[in-house]
């Protein structure tokens, strides 16, 4: 490979970049790096206005929404079809979407429990699709899956009671399985040009949704004494999802203002 300089690295301009959940609010801030750094960005929602809204409201030309709801394997791969007829190829996926689950271990159902591990189904189902097509068509492709600095330390108790229900055990079992099904799948596909990271942002609560109490607890809790905004994912994500990080491959990296280095 030859050497090239770091705007080259970063560039996405001819790569095409599916991301699920890409009307949310990480996955808005994600979507809009993936265009900022010209990529042709495909939205995925499971509500065809909700994609085509996001994806018109990104920078540059060319972007567009696909439904896409992972935990369905039929409408997984219909919304995985859609968006590789858009331009024949998915150089790049996020696999960004999270199915909501509001029950924490003191009532949270077996089925439920199972319900949420099936967001990981989806994952592999649609990183899989991409790794298929990625194959056949003799391109590479480079897959970021959205794990949690709640996949690798414990929930914060204290911060949640009284306020809001506590992170769920299921979504930790969830997300410390999306971190280790990161390293099995770039091991089995490192060879076909295939990367598969993770990203695991730490506390980026929505404003807008989240209990300032709540806040106020966590932001006591990091060290940085504050929580994530948004566009601080815009950079870690170019550079997993771009020639900026060729050599590197099942791993996980974490931004969380310090949360998981006490
Ligand atoms: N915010 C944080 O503090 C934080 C911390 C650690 C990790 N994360 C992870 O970061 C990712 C984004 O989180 P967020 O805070 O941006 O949450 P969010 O605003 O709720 O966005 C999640 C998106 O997932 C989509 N979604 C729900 N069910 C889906 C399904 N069955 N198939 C495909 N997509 C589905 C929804 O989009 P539609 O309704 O349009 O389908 C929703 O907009 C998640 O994986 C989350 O676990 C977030």
């Amino acid at each position: 490979m030859a050497d090239r300089t770091i705007q080259e690295l970063f560039d996405l301009t001819g790569k095409t970049a599916l991301i699920t959940g890409g009307s949310g609010y990480l996955g808005t801030a994600m979507a809009c790096a993936l265009a900022e750094a010209g990529a042709q960005v495909i939205v995925g929602s499971r509500d065809l206005s909700r994609a085509e809204k996001a994806a018109g409201a990104l920078p540059g030309e060319g972007h567009q929404g696909v439904v896409l709801d992972h935990m369905d394997s039929e409408k997984l791969n219909a919304g995985f079809e859609a968006a590789l007829a858009v331009s024949g190829k998915v150089d790049v996926l996020i696999n960004n979407g999270q199915n909501p689950i509001a029950n924490d271990w003191t009532d949270v159902t077996h089925e439920q429990f199972s319900n949420q591990l099936g967001n990981a189904s989806g994952y592999f189902e649609l990183a899989r699709c991409v790794r298929n097509a990625a194959v056949a068509g003799e391109y590479s492709a480079s897959i970021v899956m959205l794990g949690s600095m709640y996949g690798q330390v414990a929930s914060y108790p204290d911060a949640y009671e009284g306020v809001s229900v506590a992170s769920p055990a299921a979504y930790h079992a969830l997300k410390g399985g999306i971190i280790h099904l990161t390293r099995h799948l770039a091991v089995y596909w490192a060879k076909e040009g295939v990367r598969v990271n993770c990203l695991s942002p730490g506390p980026f609560p929505n404003a807008e949704k989240a209990p300032q109490k709540m806040v106020e607890r966590l932001n006591k809790k990091s060290p940085m004494g504050r929580m994530g905004a948004s566009w601080e994912l815009k950079g870690a994500v170019v550079f997993l999802a771009s020639d900026a990080s060729t050599y590197m491959t099942g791993q996980n990296v974490t931004i969380d203002g310090g949360w998981t280095a006490w």
